[in-house]
């Protein structure tokens, strides 16, 4: 991870598998209209990583944004996901169709199920990545004791662990348990879908740096190491998510807002607790 203030659009992870993972993406659910278009448009201001999964319905819309990139796939990372009870070698090939695209940077089982630990789906997800139908995988919203017991069933831990993360709800223990094991932790629903964005510690830390508080969060996600997939249709808040690059929070601004956390959801709860 490099020093705070030498981020940069271009910033990314180093993966397991030496692939990296830029540190900022756009997020897509719910982002069904004209998606193409404003896809290509985070792509022309710098996005490289878009997040997608077929029940957002905008695997078409992707796939036709990255497509009309010619020579850029390689430098474009496109997250997908399969469900925790479908087959998860036949659902990558499935949403790969409805992209298409020739691979996935990575596949992600979308939650946890309800019982086990999604032995079988990660066995598919193995296989597709073997094959190379992606490149990496990864699960979303698992708890510790789950990532440890479908890697020990398994021998294989996520490349990365996409769980919802902002200030208001994070876990600082995760965190670590992910930098311990070499898994990345992605942050979804980073803006708390709009839900806190007016809170006004927030706000006070934002102004001190004459930035936003959607800018503050992203920033403070990139400067712990954790990648952020804010999701923008709009294209002023998509210019607004990447200029994060010339400020660094403070570590007293970093502790202040590490301290809001409340557990807070924008969905329902923090499955990952
Ligand atoms: N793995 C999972 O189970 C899971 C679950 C949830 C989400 N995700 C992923 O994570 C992504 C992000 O999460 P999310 O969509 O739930 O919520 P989010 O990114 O926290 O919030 C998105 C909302 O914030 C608005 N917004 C964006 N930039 C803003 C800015 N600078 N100022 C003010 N408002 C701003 C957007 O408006 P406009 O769109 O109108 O610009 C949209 O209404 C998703 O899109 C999805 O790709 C994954």
């Amino acid at each position: 991870m490099p020093p705070p203030d030498s981020l940069s659009p271009e910033s990314a992870l180093r993966l397991r598998s030496g692939h990296e993972i830029p540190l900022l993406g756009l997020g897509t659910w719910m982002l069904t209209t004209h998606t193409t278009e404003a896809v290509q448009h985070a792509l022309e201001l710098g996005y490289r990583l878009v997040d997608t999964s077929a029940d957002y319905m905008t695997q078409p819309g992707i796939g036709r944004a990255v497509r009309r990139r010619p020579g850029a796939r390689e430098s474009l990372f496109v997250t997908m996901k399969v469900e925790e009870n479908e087959d998860g070698h036949a659902a990558t090939i499935k949403n790969l169709e409805e992209l298409k695209l020739a691979y996935a940077d990575l596949v992600l089982i979308h939650r946890a199920p309800e019982k086990g630990v999604g032995e079988k789906v990660w066995r598919g997800l193995m296989r597709a990545r073997d094959e190379g139908l992606t490149r990496d995988i990864g699960v979303c919203s698992y708890k510790i004791p789950q990532i440890m017991e479908l890697a020990e069933a398994t021998g294989e831990m996520p490349a990365v662990h996409q769980i919802e993360w902002s200030p208001f709800g994070h876990s600082l223990d995760m965190l670590n348990f992910c930098d311990a094991n070499g898994i990345v932790l992605q942050a979804y629903s980073p803006l708390t879908r709009g839900k806190r964005l007016a809170d006004e510690r927030l706000a006070a830390i934002a102004r001190k740096y004459g930035k936003t508080q959607a800018q503050v969060i992203i920033r403070w996600n990139l400067q712990h190491g954790v990648a952020c997939i804010p999701k923008a249709y709009r294209e002023d808040h998509q210019r607004e998510n990447i200029d994060v690059f010339d400020f660094t929070l403070d570590a007293i601004d970093m502790a202040a807002l590490d301290g809001m956390n409340e557990h807070f959801s924008a969905l329902e709860k923090l499955e990952y607790l």
